[in-house]
């Protein structure tokens, strides 16, 4: 079968430079057998425009760096075949992060804030005591914990989430899904009116409209629908209100 033509418009601006203007460029480039977003990236740097920026690392969906929209979504670009898609590709980059040129943004900077925000540790008042065996716990508490775990920080989720390009401070599905991480944990002691003090605001769970692209985009199948639907009801019970308005110390005034 012969093969296809691809035309590339790629995103190109440099905010660092006072001379650039956003602006579609456009490239052809025919497809090879297997061929990746990755590859096809690659081909174009090193064989048309070495001035191209965009970000890979482990080209294997673990690094999280290659997050871009591709015909208007976030996908990763190491992991779709350019087999799966039309012959006219578009690539953005991901909304909601700061550009740093072309198709690469700063997600990390990002996800470093809102690990700081929610306190993305264990909490423990237990002095550490380096003689002491591995704290063990049930396999299915374990793989729960794991299964929330799994998130490789490429921003996919909170460039689909419609409420996160519309409020900068939400903590978004990304941010709440970490919550959810530490409230599974057993050896997580930080009390209850620390976390509903994050959770239950306009930039916590009540900042979700619903929509839930985070879960149709999530290049890993994280489970955001019944997570934020769980930390939705647990703003409810009575024990975490009742532990907020008794004043505890909260994450957010500490931060
Ligand atoms: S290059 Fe690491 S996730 Fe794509």
């Amino acid at each position: 079968m012969a093969s296809r033509k691809l035309t590339f418009n790629i995103f190109r601006h440099n905010p660092h430079d006072p001379g650039s203007k956003p602006h579609l460029q456009e490239y052809h480039l025919e497809e090879t057998p297997r061929m990746t977003l990755f590859t096809a990236l690659t081909r174009i740097q090193e064989e048309m425009d070495p001035s191209l920026n965009f970000d890979f690392v482990c080209r294997s969906a673990i690094c999280g760096s290659c997050g871009m929209l591709v015909n208007g979504r976030p996908r990763l670009a190491c992991r779709t075949r350019t087999a799966e898609l039309p012959k006219k590709i578009a690539l953005l980059p991901l909304p909601f992060f700061r550009l740093v040129a072309d198709l690469s943004v700063d997600t990390g900077s990002w996800f470093r804030e809102m690990g700081e925000r929610v306190h993305s540790w264990v909490h423990t008042d237990r002095p550490f005591d380096s003689q002491t065996q591995e704290e063990r716990m049930p396999n299915e508490k374990a793989q729960a914990i794991y299964e929330l775990d799994r998130c490789i920080e490429c921003g996919c989720c909170m460039a689909a989430c419609a409420a996160a390009q519309m409020n900068g401070n939400y903590l978004g599905p990304a941010g709440l899904l970490r919550v959810a991480r530490f409230l599974a944990d057993p050896r997580d002691h930080r009390p209850d009116g620390e976390v509903y003090e994050v959770v239950a605001t306009e930039d916590g769970v009540f900042g979700c409209v619903g929509f839930l692209a985070c879960e149709d985009y999530c290049p890993k199948g994280l489970p955001f629908s019944t997570q934020l639907a769980y930390l939705r009801r647990k703003t409810a019970l009575k024990g975490w209100r009742s532990a907020h308005k008794d004043g505890q110390a909260s994450i957010a005034s500490e931060s």
